[in-house]
């Protein structure tokens, strides 16, 4: 397993978030993890990320223990993720915001900025090209010195994709990529999931409620209910389970796409 987490219990004064929760991605996958609004997605990705510290439970990334580790930290073991509302610096370019994500990679340190050693320059570099080259990866090469938040919101999206790329991630949290995007541009993020898989040799964990996004992205899918994971599997399979198709009953028509 590239991801494992293990008996990870989440609570919030008293109100339990995650129960003792087991669940792993392995290397080079597209998994989906689903479940209805309050299920408790969003906060794994906190605990996996730092965000949030679990009362117990362990979590490790390639072998390597990642259980309250700082956010910088998880970042620079190679965890990459996006947020549920697009966050983005509002008085920066496309292409600052994509800088900013890689600050936890700079090994030059802050003397060395201060004094702008060669060093530095050296680090600015490297830094710059690889945010250009993975603005090119997401199509936004062309927008680079536009202010982020002028762009159209589904290119916003891929500003927060491309920054998280940027530090050379090997697995990358994308949380409700799809959210609020149009048919097409939600096609066109099938396919960079895909590139982001077979061109970069990243694994994927996407939080999605576009069903028809999901079955036809993921290769594997773990549903979340109140906290606990009731259902694993294949797309095919786990789509028919009666206790995920329970799950599901009473959310709101939007959200029963498939
Ligand atoms: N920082 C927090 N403080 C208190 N409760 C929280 C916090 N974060 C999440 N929760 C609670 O955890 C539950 C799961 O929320 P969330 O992880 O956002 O669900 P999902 O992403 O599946 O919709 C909700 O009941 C939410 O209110
Ligand atoms: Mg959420």
């Amino acid at each position: 397993m590239l991801l494992r987490l293990q008996q990870v219990a989440l609570s919030f004064a008293g109100n339990t978030v995650l129960h003792d929760v087991d669940f792993g991605v392995e290397p080079g996958r597209i998994q989906s993890l689903i479940g209805p609004n309050g299920a408790g997605k969003t906060s794994m990705f906190n605990v996996i990320t730092g965000f949030y510290r679990p009362q117990r439970g362990d979590i490790t990334f390639d072998g390597e223990r990642l259980v309250r580790q700082e956010p910088h930290r998880v970042t620079q073991m190679g965890i990459a993720r996006t947020f549920q509302n697009v966050r983005l610096f509002r008085e920066m370019s496309v292409l600052e915001n994509v800088m900013a994500g890689q600050h936890c990679r700079s090994r030059a340190g802050a003397l060395s900025a201060i004094l702008r050693l060669p060093s530095q320059r050296a680090e600015e570099q490297r830094i710059l090209e690889t945010s250009l080259a993975c603005l090119d990866f997401v199509g936004l090469l062309e927008h680079r010195d536009r202010l982020a938040t002028n762009l159209a919101y589904g290119h916003q999206r891929r500003v927060e994709i491309a920054r998280a790329l940027a530090t050379e991630p090997r697995l990358l949290l994308l949380d409700e990529p799809a959210a609020g995007l149009n048919s097409g541009e939600k096609q066109s993020l099938i396919g960079l999931i895909r590139r982001i898989r077979d061109e970069r040799g990243v694994s994927v964990l996407l939080i999605e409620h576009d069903m028809s996004l999901v079955m036809n992205v993921s290769e594997r899918i773990s549903v979340l209910d109140h906290g606990r994971l009731i259902a694993e599997g294949a797309p095919q399979a786990v789509q028919n389970y009666p206790r995920v198709i329970e799950a599901y009953l009473g959310q709101d028509d939007e959200e029963l796409t498939w």
